[in-house]
This record gives structure tokens, sequence and C-alpha cells, in this order.
């Protein structure tokens, strides 16, 4: 089966793909059984819900990418080398364990989808010999005198000005150049400075990690003692800082303003959302200026005294009137949503969406393209974040790789939770306090059950996940496109 469905052509393959995933929705319909079903049931059968059909395992879309992905981990290391033995563990620690790499496979994956755009029609930038260096398939004409002028390996400032402290030993940091393309991957047409771009994104998603896990208190992360447990909250807040460093020299290399302002941004975006995470206005119980933490207790935050003025983002979400006498549920719920949905896109699509539309600018690329690739990754990231929530009341700890039923244990409403609060206005109260008393963890946990909230989550994934498809067909029809194709719908129907 395995084989007869490798060797289809894109749309066939793309077209069985469809019919899988028509099985897999269709199997939802256990929720409409109204059974007396208990909680651990519903999560059984949720369980069963979210594992991949083995039928859709046609495709695998690491196949496409696979010299580049096994070199991942490799490249990023001789990107992040110190001088301090220590802080080289523990910056270098979470790249040790196998990780999913959605987010440089993403970026690979399009990158090669995006290479079977003829060179005429890409060119919003001009390519030059830097960029495709050694890579036959570009016939066209590149350019020498592009603002590039050098390779993603090579510094702006003179060494000795990086260096610093001791200018006779000149060491960049990033100075291993990559290793020599081997003949079949040089034709594959993925640039270097896209290869770049996989690595810097996953280096920013990793130094996002190790700062969460110090913010969420986590004692595991991909099967083992998270950084702050292994290494203590200090250097792991200090390696998350170190990758980030580094990513942004590398993102200077790529000598291209628009993406080094793309990939700025989101940084600011992953500290934007873990704020509206942590602080979340919205089901603030007064709206007033408390933070509730973690274990649930109350703490005032110093009044500003005015010297600074406070801006508000243009991207800043509305606070509804929280006073009790004017609270209108339905409203409530509706900011709630949009709350959520926009802390998702900031926490997640963000680095997805605008990596993926980086990805597009390297290659030249028109502004329509662009702007799909740009959807693409910010409807999968929406998907996989929902996805992300939904897992996280139906999977078990082993499975997953990392504690699982935590979001509630750490007050945070998501998705499955909204959808109940909507039909149970008391839940309100308890998400207002973050389930911080003895007891609402078990009654939220209920009322998902009670009231479908794990299906109506996943509906919405998947609306997420058809739109992130519909943006694919921007690009020719290739192996790489199918294979985005295979990842989308494997994000939605994945179990870890
Ligand atoms: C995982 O969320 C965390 C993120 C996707 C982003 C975290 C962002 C920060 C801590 C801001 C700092 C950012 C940088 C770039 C240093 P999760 O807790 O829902 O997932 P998990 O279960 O995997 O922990
Ligand atoms: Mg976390």
């Amino acid at each position: 089966m395995l084989s007869r469905v490798r060797s289809a052509t894109p749309r066939l393959r793309a077209l069985k793909l469809q019919q899988s995933r028509v099985k897999v929705v269709g199997s939802c319909s256990f929720y409409s059984t109204h059974s007396p079903n208990t909680f651990n049931t519903a999560v059984e059968t949720a369980e069963k819900l979210v594992q991949p059909p083995t039928e859709s395992v046609f495709h695998d879309p690491f196949s496409i990418v696979s010299h580049e992905m096994s070199n991942l981990a490799k490249s990023i290391a001789n990107l992040i080398g110190s001088g301090h033995p220590t802080l080289n563990r523990v910056s270098s620690y979470y790249f040790e364990a196998d990780g999913k790499n959605v987010r440089p496979l993403i970026v690979l994956l399009l990158s090669k989808a995006l290479s079977n755009i003829p060179l005429e029609q890409r060119n919003r930038i001009k390519i030059d010999t830097y960029d495709v260096t050694e890579q036959p398939h570009f016939k066209g004409t590149p350019t020498k005198t592009s603002v590039a002028g050098k390779s993603v390996d090579d510094s702006i400032s003179p060494l000795r000005i990086l260096h610093g402290i001791n200018p006779k030993v000149i060491l960049d940091p990033l100075s291993k150049p990559m290793d020599k393309l081997p003949q079949f991957d040089a034709m594959n047409g993925i640039l270097p400075k896209q290869r770049r771009l996989a690595e810097i994104v996953e280096m920013i998603h990793t130094a996002s990690l190790l700062h969460d896990d110090v913010i969420d208190l986590s004692d595991s992360r991909r099967g083992r003692p998270s950084g702050n447990i292994a290494f203590t909250n200090k250097m792991a807040v200090l390696a998350g800082d170190f990758l980030l460093a580094r990513a942004s020299v590398a993102i200077a290399r790529l000598r291209n303003p628009e993406v080094i302002e793309l990939l700025s941004t989101t940084i600011a975006n992953l500290v934007e959302g873990e704020f509206m995470q942590l602080k979340n206005t919205v089901m603030a119980p007064n709206g007033n200026n408390n933070i509730i933490n973690n274990d649930g207790e109350d703490k005032s935050i110093p009044e500003p005294t005015g010297k600074v003025p406070t801006k508000q983002h243009e991207y800043c979400v509305k606070t509804p009137t929280q006073t009790k006498e004017e609270l209108d549920h339905l409203t409530n719920v509706e900011a709630a949503f949009e709350y959520y949905l926009h802390k998702t896109y900031l926490k997640t699509a963000s680095l997805m969406s605008k990596s993926s539309r980086a990805a597009a600018v390297l290659s030249g690329a028109q502004d329509d393209v662009i702007e799909n690739c740009y959807d693409f990754g910010r409807n999968l990231g929406l998907c996989f974040q929902i996805v992300d929530d939904m897992l996280d009341y139906t999977s078990s700890d082993a499975a997953f790789g990392k504690p699982t039923q935590a979001d509630l244990k750490l007050g945070l409403a998501t998705a499955p939770i909204l959808f109940a609060w909507k039909e149970q206005p008391q839940l309100g109260e308890l998400i207002g306090r973050k389930f911080s008393e003895p007891g609402d963890v078990e009654i939220a946990r209920r009322a998902v059950e009670k009231y479908n909230g794990l299906e109506k989550t996943r509906e919405m994934a998947e609306d997420y996940c058809r739109r992130a498809l519909k943006n694919l067909r921007c690009l020719p029809e290739s192996d790489a496109r199918s294979a985005l194709e295979f990842l989308t719908n494997s994000i939605l129907t994945r179990s870890k």
C-alpha cells in the first residue's frame, strides 16, 4: 500500500490524503452518541481520535529534506559554541533530544516547494551568487552586486571587533562554514539562506522553550528533565538568552532587512504571547492590576510613575468592562476567544507564519505568493497550538513527552474550557480565579466533557487546517507541496 501510494502523482497522493482525512473526521461522531460516557471513556475515545490514520502514512515529509533535517542539530551546534563549557552544555541540551522540529521542517519544505516557481517569476529581490553557491539548479543570471554581498557565514563587522577582548584570537562564533552540499542536495533548490533560516527558527523556538519551562515550573521536556531541573532556573534562562543572541547574529548575516524585521518581530511576539498567557487580562476577576501567580496567589504590581508613557500596541486586545453587573456572558466569551486566538497567534503561529513568509521573501517570489505563504504558516500555527491544547486534555505524559493535563493546573483557559464556559456561565468564576480552589480543575474537566469541548476544539483546528491547505495552492504542484499538505494534515491528527 505504502509503496503504491508513494509512486503516485502528487495530485493522486493529495486525493488519497483527503480521502483518509474524511475517515478521521467521520470518526468524530462518537460525541453525538449520547451514551452515559464517563470522562475517562471520553478521553480514551478522544485519544483514538487523534491517532494518525495508518492508511494516510504514505509520504514521509522528512524524506524530501532529509539531508537538511538530519544535519540540523549539527549545523545549529556550529552556531552556538561559546567560550564556556557549561554554557555550551545548557544551550545544546534541548537539541540533543529528538524534538518534533516542525518549524524547520516547514521552512525547508516550503523553500523546496518555492524553488519550483521558475526563476523568471522570482525576481522580487535579486538572488546573488552567494545565495546560490554551487547550485546548478539556478541557471538564471544571478547578480554579483546585490545588497547581500556575502554569504551567511561571513561576518559584517571585522572579526577583531566582534571578538573584542582579545583581538589576537580572531574567532568568529559563527565561523564554521556550512557543510558543503553534496551534488543531489545542490540540485534541490533550497538556498543557503533558507537553510540557515530553518536553523535560526529552531534556535528561537528552543530559546523560548528554555524560558517557558522556567515560567511553567516544568519538570520534563522531550522525555528528559527540563532545562530548569537539569541545570537550574538561572542557567536555563541565560542559555535561552544566549541562543537568542546567536540567532540574532545569524539573522543579521542573512543580509535582508525585510527578513531581519520579520524574525525580530517573532521574538517580540513570543514574549507578548507568553505575557498574555501569564496575565490574562480579559479574565482577571475585577479588571484590576493584580497578578495571580501560579499558586493562585494575588500579587499587586507597582503603579507606573508616569515618567515613561506606557504605550498600547496597535494590536492590543480590548478588555471588556468587568464589573459583575455589566457582565454580558456571551460578549465575554467572545472576548475571551479573541484573546485566546490572539495569544495563540503570538505564542505559536507568529514564528511559523513569519518564518514561512521569510522563506518566500528569500526565494524572490512575488507578493501574492509571499502573502499565501504567510497565511499558510499562520493557519498551520493556529491549528498546531489548538491541537496542542486539546492534547493537553487527552494524552498521557509518556505519549506526549512532557507533562499533560497541565493547562488547567496552571490556570490556563484554552479552547476546550472556553467552549464549555459558553454553555455554562458559572465556569467564568473558576476561570477568573484560575482554577485555584480545591475541586476547580475537576469541575472544569467535567464541564469540558459534558459540553463536548474537545470535539468543538477539534472542529476549530480542522477549520484552520483547511485554510492552510488552501493557501498551499499558490505553489506549483510538486512532491514538496504534497509533503506540506501531508504535514498539515498530520498536525491535525498528531498524538504528540
Ligand atoms: C510553549 O508553550 C512555549 C512557547 C510556544 C513560547 C514561550 C515564550 C516565552 C517563554 C517568551 C520568551 C521568548 C523567547 C524567544 C526567549 P506551552 O507551555 O503551551 O507548551 P509546552 O507544553 O511545550 O510547555
Ligand atoms: Mg510550557
